[in-house]
């Protein structure tokens, strides 16, 4: 049970909790423009839409529950007596909800919300707004979602970097592999290493994998883990 397991995360395990993934079709970058609601310069041109896209998604988690995708890998990394690295692209919490522990969010948390002025940053259940007051800096007007926009730096890096040279396996679920550098890390792994995509179809990066399946993430994730489980017995 020595081996070091990297998982990575992304959109398509939280679809059947009721989250709109971004690349699928009615998916979120179907009706908004990355531009807008996803760049420090979209938020510098028009906050209060940038605020606005958040809330909704931050008080939709009040109303969303892990599904047995989440649930499975909770369990996995409490029985699992090696080293586990679970590493999300997800914003949601349903991760932590379902019981998972160290979770690394790379593109930060809804329920963060950030400083531009101080960098504080604050676990944040409600509304941001213009008038949200920083609780360190005591200004109001520099809070932002706590969210990794495009030509920002994901966080994390150092720790997915260091974890990546000694993966023994590599699993990715529900990433359509194309937002980078996450979409990277399968070609970081030690050439040895096995890896398994577990998504509904066939990606751009699927072909740098060793295994491929394909299914539900409800379905496929509980299957893989226990397969995975008992093949470290
Ligand atoms: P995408 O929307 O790009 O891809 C979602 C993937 O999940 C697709 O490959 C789907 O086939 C798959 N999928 C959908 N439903 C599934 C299900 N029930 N079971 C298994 N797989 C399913 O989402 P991400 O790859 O997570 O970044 O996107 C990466 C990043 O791009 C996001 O973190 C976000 C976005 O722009 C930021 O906002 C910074």
């Amino acid at each position: 049970m020595g081996a070091n397991i990297f998982v990575l995360c992304g959109a398509g395990i939280s679809q059947e909790s009721g989250i709109s993934t971004f690349r699928d079709q009615s998916g979120l970058w179907e009706n908004h423009s990355i531009e807008d609601v996803a760049s420090p310069e979209g938020f510098m041109r028009n906050p209060e839409l940038v605020h606005q896209f958040y809330n909704l998604r931050r008080r939709q988690l009040k109303s969303v529950i892990p599904n047995k995708a989440h649930y499975a890998l909770a369990n996995f990394q409490k029985i699992f007596s090696g080293k586990f690295l679970l590493v999300t692209q997800n914003v949601d919490d349903l991760h932590e909800r379902a019981g998972s522990c160290n979770v690394l969010h790379m593109h930060g948390q809804l329920r963060q919300a950030l400083c531009t002025s101080c960098k504080f940053q604050i676990y944040y259940e409600e509304d941001l707004s213009l008038s949200t007051e920083c609780e360190k800096y005591k200004k109001k007007g520099s809070m932002r979602p706590d969210i990794v926009w495009f030509g920002e730096v994901p966080y994390f890096l150092d720790e997915c970097d260091e974890f990546l040279q000694t993966t023994d396996l590599f699993i990715s679920i529900g990433t359509s592999g194309s937002v980078y550098p996450a979409a990277g890390f399968i070609q970081m792994l030690n050439p040895k290493a096995r890896s398994i995509e577990l998504n509904l179809c066939r990606t751009e990066i699927s072909s740098f994998f060793s295994e491929t399946r394909f299914g539900k993430a409800s379905e496929i994730v509980p299957k893989t883990l226990n397969e995975v489980i008992e093949g470290y017995k």
